[in-house]
């Protein structure tokens, strides 16, 4: 695109504040912390040379304001829904929770990555309709990582999302603290997606030829954003800072690099620390998948450096020349990420991936191990049991699966025969099992599943009983049935 590149200051989402104190039953006799989120129309400057764009966003900004919690210490989220009574996107009234009995404006948030009982959980069918608001608690009971908020509304994520439903959540504890790496000012969330933005400012969303069925199995689109912003600079000291990456786009990948040969010091993934931090001229990031990094500047006082999906630039860092003292550390051990015991596992689970013709022939349906949403649930785990679940990806493409509640370590990849699969349901590997590589080896939330492989994860099923989903994590194919609930089941004493 010719439009002008780097002219606008990279915005940084502000930290959501508590409006006041509440109580809620599940803590009785404590004050709790209480914000009230709108989820409401708002205008957004994009870039300075596109006019305003109409979207939606949390407290009327895209990114939302940021989320901050200690661990273990609970809070509470009036999520309102403050939006118009019509959507601006295209709904496909044939998907399933979306049809035409429906209010075509509907929202539910969740916190991904978040452990939080079901009833907070943002099941997809506990939507509400403008006017009305849902009070969540979360008690935060899990180690620090950089979380993420996001609208979980049935048959419409993809669009809610797209119209700038989304933001950070970070959850911080003492034992990172006490790490003294780059902190306040120089701990930045940086929150990437892409967009279709016409000329005039306006947000497209890619459709099929059918009008009574627009759902497009993908979208991808024409310009990155970076907290909200296309192409934008941001002015750095010469030292280091922490970005907590974090690609909430609906389908596109990134591959992110840094210009100058500069290197990315990698220290967490989805779900926190890594044991130690690594080395990384590249970081590729699925939908979902968070990468938290340190990047040291002090070598490049003066200098501009920019940060690259494939070969196009997409920020700017501005080094300014004057050196600073910096008094944070990169410590050379993290996090001890000991490794789930997988020989007690409770269950062994293996579920496909598949894609489905539909009966019109254009399109495809993508489902979890051959099912629909609307099946009787099949998974459900024992609470604090250990599983293992194994992905066998039938399809062509490779898919981000997500489960609710659990973090998980990935166990390995391995090739399998896909016509003895096809033909008689026999698991035939036909190569060594691929080990994750270590940046995936830290905990994980969001796993890439890739064709032609069967992808291994394990976890145990800490938190409390009740009905969560596990999905794609490409927004399209979620809403369109790659989505399943799952119950943890009460562990009996
Ligand atoms: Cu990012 Cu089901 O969520
Ligand atoms: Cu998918």
């Amino acid at each position: 695109t010719s439009l002008a590149r780097f002219v606008d200051p990279l915005p940084v989402p502000p930290i959501a504040r508590a409006t006041g104190t509440r109580t809620h039953p599940r803590y009785p006799g404590r004050e709790l912390p209480y914000y009230r989120i709108d989820m409401r129309a708002f205008k957004a400057k994009l870039h300075r040379d596109i006019p305003a764009t109409p979207m939606w966003g949390y407290n009327g900004s895209f990114p939302g304001p940021t989320l901050e919690a200690k661990r273990d210490e609970p809070l509470l989220v009036e999520w309102v829904n403050a939006l118009p009574d019509k959507h601006f996107l295209p709904i496909d009234h044939t998907i399933h929770g979306a049809e035409k009995d429906k209010p075509e404006v509907r929202v539910v948030t969740h916190v991904h990555g978040a452990r939080v009982p079901a009833d907070g959980d943002g099941y997809p069918e506990d939507w509400y309709a403008p006017g009305r608001s849902a009070l969540y608690h979360y008690p935060n009971g899990q180690d620090a990582a950089t979380l993420w908020y996001h609208d979980h509304a049935m048959g419409i994520t993809r669009l809610n999302i797209y119209a700038g439903l989304a933001g950070a959540f970070i959850v911080r504890d003492d034992e990172e603290k006490a790490l003294n790496l780059p902190a306040g000012d120089y701990d930045i969330p940086l929150m990437l997606c892409d967009r279709l933005v016409a000329q005039d400012g306006q947000l497209y969303y890619p459709v099929s030829d059918d009008p009574s069925a627009p759902w497009v199995m993908q979208c991808n689109g024409n310009l990155a954003l970076c907290n909200g912003k296309i192409f934008p600079y941001f002015e750095v000291e010469p030292r280091r800072y922490r970005f907590r990456i974090v690609n909430i786009a609906n389908f596109s990948f990134f591959d992110l690099s840094l210009s100058h040969d500069h290197v990315f010091q990698q220290i967490g993934t989805d779900q926190g620390l890594l044991a130690a931090p690594l080395q990384r001229d590249r970081v590729e990031l699925y939908p979902a998948e968070r990468a938290d990094v340190v990047i040291d500047f002090s070598s490049l006082a003066g200098q501009s450096v920019q940060l690259r999906h494939q070969s196009q630039g997409i920020l700017e860092f501005r080094v300014r020349s004057q050196s600073v003292r910096d008094t944070s550390v990169l410590p050379a051990a993290l996090k001890a990420v000991p490794r789930i015991d997988v020989t007690s596992a409770a269950q062994r689970r293996v579920m496909t991936l598949n894609e489905i013709d539909d009966a019109n022939g254009y399109a495809m349906t993508m489902l979890l191990d051959g099912k629909r949403w609307h099946e009787p649930i099949s998974e459900k785990p024992l609470q604090n049991s250990i599983e293992t679940w194994s992905f066998v990806n039938l399809s062509g493409d490779a898919h981000p699966i997500h489960l609710h509640l659990v973090r998980f370590q990935i166990i390995d990849r391995r090739p399998f025969d896909l016509f003895a699969w096809n033909s008689h349901r026999e698991l035939k590997f036909t190569g060594p099992a691929v080990m994750p590589e270590s940046h995936e080896a830290g905990w994980k939330d969001t796993v890439r599943a890739d064709p032609g492989m069967v992808t291994r994860i394990a976890m145990r099923f800490e938190g409390e009983p009740g009905r969560y989903v596990w999905h794609c994590h490409f927004l399209e194919h979620e809403d369109n049935e790659m989505m399943r609930p799952y119950e943890v089941l009460p562990a009996h004493s």
